[in-house]
């Protein structure tokens, strides 16, 4: 802390901003990664209030009514994108970290702009005549609480829902706010006359807090729904709060930029703040991307061409471009990686744990990027002079799409290039083009036609509770069937042969959920049966059991015996069980960046996808099926715990995002090998894994590998299907499997002898029609001249065979052909005195191919031709011999 008691640097200002909301009783929550959980509706966490939107909708119990956190943010892609003010404006980012506090059906408006006040005129001592705020139009009551709480003369603006009413995206929890403006101070202003705060958006008047009154929940219509009960959610940009308290006039110029503007300065040699303003921007663009890049990267997001991945590539590539306007010829972002993890590894240890991985990932990404840059500049080049060429201003759309889709050229950077050579991008017809080919791959993945559209079956069960689960240790229960759906919507009943999905009040199958597949099994009840394929999820609680009534009819209302296909589960829960200890043995094996990026756990067999760079060595896959073998071999008991989560994150147990704000958690707990938050089922004992063998590692993506391997009874049926197979060829070879290897050399070096053999019978056959046709040559002026037609296999042997003519006779001219089917080679030979005699292969080659409808050439005493229509070859033959005697004579 600084000497004035102010806090200035940016982690005093993190830590006095939580320190003074704990004051007030609120719990301090760790940041959230940047990939929302299960929320489709949202590319990044986009501000701090994402990881709570469930407890301000009411659908999860929050972990206590008031909290505050400083949360990692992205705004670059969907609603809140800021990717192109980035560089050109001194305060906006891809991203950035945001200081919120937080009330679920606490305290509200009076409370909260009370805090804000406090915060910013008595912890970090800002002149009350410099702020202003902002309020929704219609809302008195914030006007009255700001006068209550800054006195009568603070100055409040009203102003329309574009500024005051925020949402955090085009669906969820939304409500009216009110925002705290810093004035920088005439000196800032910009020079339009209307400049003034509400008007104008320049840099004089910088936005450094937002109180949202969380009110509404908005639906996909559009409409505004009341929240049961209001919330509080509000967000101080820590860069912009950093450039104020460290009166400075940009974020850039704070203590959060200025290292890698430093590092940047040292990589080029250029000053920024020096006299080019283009560098300077392309400083500002590239010290805010790295930041991204490498948070993103940290958080398992990998440059890729849709959906996040394409979001980092894009930011990647921008950076990257920028670089290049500063010199740069090689990818170099990769080496401001260790000034980010320097400077916020402390805060966010997800940075140093992945340091060098993403370090590789970059410079992987910008080499790539790089080749493209080249080749895809010079064809954009291209297209740039034939769109000007023909007197258009735009480039079409089926170039764009070529350049994007065949040469990874991004759409924006064209967008970009294109704009600065004063053309524009037909961006609509490249969209339906981009439309086109998604529709095509969805129409190549299939589907099988049974499957529900989660929407509209959440909306088809109303309001049915949650399916108690009670399947963890019993696999057959009592249960009630409370609601059947099938292909029009629910129904009220399902006769022998007809699919179905059954919604029952209690159940022992595991809902497909986590990676694991959905249980199968039978539904019995007094004259109906129902064989359920698999269970799953709408990931609202509600479990549905889909398959087939094989018997009777089945109608809501009755009671029946579900159960479970126990063989079926026992062989899901040891796969399941392998993946921890896989994923376990992976991290200590190949590094602690390995993160899970997905799962399939499935009855005979699991697939890993995971982080890493490069492919697993073989010798690596040997080590990592050792050391997981020695676990199961070692019989280690698994325990499944509850605990507070804290307790879970303090013993090291590895989480991933679902369970980050749930309580109480559920770890699989191996000691001394494993401990993974887990949702699913398993065994109790490593021991009951019997044997764990990979099958395949392969790549899924930059940066991503995928392993598969089997265990249990799967194990024992891939060995079986191996000893099938070296069995059948042991029997082809009439060997045993034991002595095949040996019994394959023989056959291979037998082989080898015998090709050997066939070669020297073609080229004694060869001389033998050498020999016969000997006879046919006759003499001209003392060259011997011939033009025949031979059989050998191929062209090489045809050339040698002319070369022998030669050879053997001297003074020659000869001329041989080939025909195989349709297809006639021809190959011309002369020795040097028949050549000064006036003999030139080229030419005469070359007719004769030309009059066999082909083509051909070559030297004077050496050509070759081809043609078809072999028919025409013993005339033709005959001609040139005539030709070659004529010349001679
Ligand atoms: N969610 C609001 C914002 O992002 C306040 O945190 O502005």
């Amino acid at each position: 802390m600084t000497q004035d008691n102010i806090p200035r640097s940016s982690e005093d200002i993190r830590e006095s901003f939580l320190a003074f909301f704990e004051k007030y009783q609120h719990r301090r929550m760790p940041s959230a990664p940047l990939i929302p959980k299960n929320d489709p509706t949202l590319l990044f966490t986009n501000a701090g209030m994402v990881p709570f939107k469930d407890f301000f909708l009411g659908q999860r119990q929050p972990p206590h009514d008031r909290v505050t956190s400083v949360q990692k943010c992205v705004r670059a892609g969907g609603k809140h994108n800021d990717l192109e003010w980035v560089g050109v404006t001194p305060r906006h980012h891809t991203f950035f970290e945001m200081l919120g506090n937080f009330s679920f059906g606490d305290y509200f408006k009076r409370e909260a702009i009370a805090f804000a006040w406090e915060y910013l005129t008595d912890v970090v001592q800002l002149s009350p005549k410099r702020l202003w705020i902002t309020v929704f139009e219609t809302d008195d009551e914030a006007v009255d609480y700001w006068r209550e709480t800054a006195g009568p003369d603070v100055c409040i603006l009203r102003l329309g829902e574009a500024e005051n009413f925020w949402s955090m995206g085009d669906t969820g929890p939304c409500g009216p706010c009110s925002e705290v403006i810093y004035d920088r101070g005439e000196r800032h202003r910009c020079s339009a006359e209307t400049c003034a705060i509400g008007a104008c958006d320049c840099d004089r008047w910088l936005e450094i807090w937002n109180l949202v009154f969380m009110q509404y929940d908005r639906d996909e219509a559009g409409e505004l729904h009341p929240l049961e009960q209001t919330g509080i959610d509000t967000g101080m940009g820590l860069e912009r709060m950093a450039s104020v308290l460290q009166n400075v006039a940009s974020d850039y110029d704070t203590d959060l930029f200025r290292p890698l503007i430093a590092a940047l300065e040292k990589l080029t040699g250029h000053q920024y703040a020096g006299t080019d303003v283009r560098a300077d921007f392309a400083f500002r663009v590239i010290a805010d991307h790295i930041r991204a890049c490498a948070f993103l990267i940290a958080d398992g997001v990998f440059p890729s061409n849709e959906g996040r991945g394409y979001v980092l590539r894009r930011i990647l590539r921008r950076a990257y471009r920028f670089g290049v306007e500063l010199g740069f010829e090689e990818p170099f972002l990769w080496q401001l990686i260790d000034t980010v993890v320097d400077q916020l590894g402390g805060i966010y240890p997800e940075l140093r744990e992945r340091q060098a991985f993403m370090r590789d990932i970059l410079r992987k990404e910008e080499a790539r990027f790089a080749e493209t840059l080249d080749q895809g500049m010079a064809l954009l080049e291209e297209v740039i002079q034939k769109t000007k060429a023909n007197g258009n201003t735009t480039i079409g759309a089926a170039e764009a799409f070529i350049l994007y889709d065949t040469f990874g050229f991004p759409i924006d950077l064209l967008e970009d290039v294109a704009f600065e050579r004063g053309l524009s991008v037909d961006r609509e017809g490249f969209e339906e083009k981009m439309a086109v080919q998604r529709q095509q791959a969805r129409a190549a993945r299939g589907g099988d036609g049974f499957e529900l559209d989660a929407d509209a079956t959440a909306r088809a069960l109303g309001d049915l509770p949650e399916t108690q689960f009670a399947g963890y240790d019993a696999l057959e229960d009592e249960a009630e069937v409370l609601a059947l759906l099938q292909k029009d919507g629910r129904s009220s009943r399902a006769g022998a042969g007809e699919d179905v999905h059954v919604v029952l009040d209690r159940t022992p199958f595991y809902a497909e959920a986590g990676g694991q597949v959905g249980d199968s099994g039978l539904l019995e009840g007094s004259d109906v049966t129902v064989h359920i394929r698999k269970a799953w999820s709408l990931g609202d609680g509600r479990i549905l059991h889909t398959g087939e009534v094989k018997d009777g009819v089945l109608v809501p209302g009755v009671t029946v015996r579900a159960q479970v296909d126990a063989g079926r589960r026992l062989e899901i829960a040891r796969h399941h069980t392998a993946t921890h200890l896989l994923h376990a043995i992976l991290r200590e094996v190949l590094g602690s960046h390995v993160q899970q990026a997905g799962s399939l756990v499935v009855e005979d067999r699991l697939r890993f996808d995971f982080t890493h760079p490069d492919p697993v060595s073989p010798d690596q896959q040997r080590e990592i099926e050792r050391r997981v073998n020695d676990v199961i071999l070692s019989a280690h008991p698994v325990h499944i715990r509850q605990m507070p989560r804290e307790q879970a994150v303090a013993e090291g147990a590895l989480a991933l995002f679902e369970s980050q704000y749930q309580e109480h958690v559920r770890v699989i707990d191996i000691p001394g090998v494993s401990a993974e938050l887990c949702g699913g089922c398993h065994v109790q004992n490593t021991a009951e894994l019997g044997l764990f063998k990979i099958l395949s590692e392969s790549s899924v993506g930059a940066g991503l590998r995928r392993l598969e391997a089997v265990v249990g009874w799967g194990v024992i049926d891939w060995l079986r299907r191996r000893e099938d197979v070296l069995a059948q060829m042991a029997a082809l070879m009439e060997s045993t499997p034991e002595a095949l290897p040996e019994r394959l050399e023989d056959v291979l070096a037998e082989k080898r002898a015998l090709s050997r053999r066939v070669q020297q019978l073609e080229s004694e056959l060869g001389q033998v029609q050498v020999d016969a046709l000997l006879e046919d040559a006759i003499e001209v002026a003392g060259i011997r001249v011939l033009a025949a037609q031979v059989e050998v296999p191929d062209v090489e042997r045809l050339r040698e065979m002319a070369d022998a003519f030669r050879a053997k006779l001297k003074s020659a001219a000869v001329i041989l052909a080939q025909s195989e089917g349709e297809k006639v080679i021809l190959v011309g030979a002369a020795t040097p005195d028949a050549v000064s005699k006036g003999i030139d292969m080229g030419r005469l080659v070359r007719e004769l191919g030309q009059t066999l409808g082909g083509g051909g050439g070559g030297r004077p005493d050496m050509a070759q031709a081809g043609g078809s229509q072999p028919e025409k070859l013993p005339v033709l033959l005959k001609k040139a011999r005539c030709k070659m005697k004529a010349r001679l004579e």
